[in-house]
């Protein structure tokens, strides 16, 4: 049997499963988590600990089709002044209530296009965010760049803020695929983006690119990989196109009849996998890549990766705030979300209190499913010495556990006597079998494919 049709017997080539950036994901967040919940975690941070901030811009010059983010279009700036102005005040009530000497692990702004923002208005933001809470040693700020925004003047707001992480957005360079997924960006326009983020000493290059856009084939997809490898990012996240035009309404601008199949997403994602691994890039999870001497590479061999919001992350933070509308924040009580709409959040935040409108409060076994879930994201393995001493369960109950999670899927799982793997070869199946220990029910809508 060919490694294919072994996974299509698991259902691989049919499944709609989880990211699993959260557990449990975000379609199970309720009302049950306010802003008094929010500001009691808040307080319950320890004096001194190490916290990471997110940023979110829900704004952008250009509203590409195949984009599933939520954000808005703008010519203006009115409208991002007027955002920003509102980011700062939340800043400002998270200062009232966060325990003395928290510093900050990580930083990240993210969107939308955060680099729309004039760079007076880049440097005004910063300068809100460290009066907040400064950078801790070693700390990483990192922000969301599309190539297509970005000019000197608002790199060197950047830079000189401390950016030191830049992430442009690529998704594929064939002009006739940026054609029919509504993006437009020479090569010429990404390399000069790169060029200028190195030229200011910024230690790390991040870029995305995406496998199963229309049209996609074994030698496009090879193309653009190539083309990314020669401006030598320290990080790619390869990411599977979702097309979800029920929930992202501008994606009905892309025919589905012109989507690649299943079968033939996994054949572009294998495209692009072994030219990143011929390169030199070390296999991080299951859809990033980063060169041996990058953190997340690092972390990943040290067992100290992480799975949050944007993907993977070598944060060692407890605790996770995103400020702006629709951002979500992770603490060890539980997760919280901010109001998506940028109107209720603006509401919220005016009227001086936290824009919290749903979460989901950690109960039951949920800390310890979130920890197996991660470990199989992150490491493909669960340590079952580990999540006994960690957790209230038997040795016993573990392997009934892991027993009932392994029955659908044959040889695609092992179970050792201190562990429950994947092996390489059911790599693909990683996201479902992750879902075979999720315990709330997976029809809510807002998944992606499995492959
Ligand atoms: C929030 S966007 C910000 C990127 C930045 N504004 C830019 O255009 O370069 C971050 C990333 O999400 C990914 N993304 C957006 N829509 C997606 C979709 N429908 N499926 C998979 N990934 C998607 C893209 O790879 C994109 O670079
Ligand atoms: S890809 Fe970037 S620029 Fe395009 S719509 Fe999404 S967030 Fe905006």
């Amino acid at each position: 049997m060919t490694a294919e049709s072994q996974l299509s017997r698991f259902g691989l080539f049919d499944a709609r499963v989880p990211r699993y950036t959260s557990y449990p994901t975000a379609p199970h967040f309720n009302s049950c988590v306010g802003p008094e919940d929010f500001r009691d975690w808040i307080g319950a941070i320890p004096e001194g600990a190490r916290i990471s901030l997110y940023l979110h811009v829900p704004f952008c010059r250009r509203l590409c089709w195949f984009c599933a983010c939520r954000t808005q279009g703008t010519t203006s700036d009115d409208p991002v002044r007027a955002y920003i102005e509102v980011l700062k005040a939340e800043l400002q009530l998270l200062k009232t209530r966060l325990p003395a000497g928290v510093t900050l692990s990580r930083l990240h702004w993210g969107g939308g296009t955060p680099t729309l923002m004039p760079a007076r208005v880049m440097e005004d933001l910063a300068r809100a965010v460290f009066d907040v809470v400064p950078m801790g040693d070693g700390a990483e700020f990192s922000v969301e760049i599309d190539p297509n925004e970005i000019d000197d003047d608002r790199l060197d707001a950047l830079a000189s803020a401390g950016m030191n992480r830049a992430s442009i957005g690529v998704q594929d360079f064939d002009p006739a695929i940026q054609k029919m997924i509504g993006r437009d960006q020479s090569f010429q326009i990404t390399k000069k983006a790169a060029d200028m983020i190195r030229d200011r000493g910024v230690a790390s290059l991040n870029a995305d690119i995406l496998f199963g856009l229309p049209r996609q084939n074994r030698d496009r997809i090879a193309a653009s990989v190539q083309k990314l490898l020669s401006l030598n990012p320290d990080r790619v996240a390869l990411y599977g196109y979702a097309h979800v035009p029920w929930m992202a309404r501008r994606q009905v601008m892309i025919p589905s009849d012109t989507l690649p199949r299943p079968e033939e997403r996994l054949e572009l994602f294998e495209t692009a996998r072994k030219l990143f691994v011929a390169d030199g890039y070390d296999e991080i999870g299951i859809d990033h890549f980063a060169l041996p001497t990058d953190g997340l590479a690092c972390a990943a061999r040290e067992g100290r990766l992480r799975r949050n919001f944007q993907g993977y992350t070598d944060d060692t933070a407890e605790v996770l705030i995103g400020v702006g509308a629709s951002s979500i924040s992770r603490f060890p009580q539980g997760y919280a979300q901010n109001a998506p709409a940028t109107s209720a959040y603006t509401k919220a935040v005016r009227a001086g209190e936290f824009a919290t409108a749903k979460g989901h409060g950690f109960a039951g076994q949920d800390r310890m499913r979130a920890r197996m879930i991660e470990a199989l994201m992150c490491d493909f393995r669960i340590d079952a010495n580990e999540i006994c001493r960690d957790f209230n369960i038997s040795a016993e109950q573990l392997r009934t556990l892991f027993d009932t999670a392994a029955r659908d899927f044959g040889d695609m799982v092992e179970i050792g006597p201190g562990a429950f793997s994947i092996p390489e070869r059911a790599r693909p199946l990683t996201r479902m079998i992750a879902r075979a220990f999720d315990a709330y029910d997976l029809s809510k809508a807002g998944h992606s494919p499995a492959v």
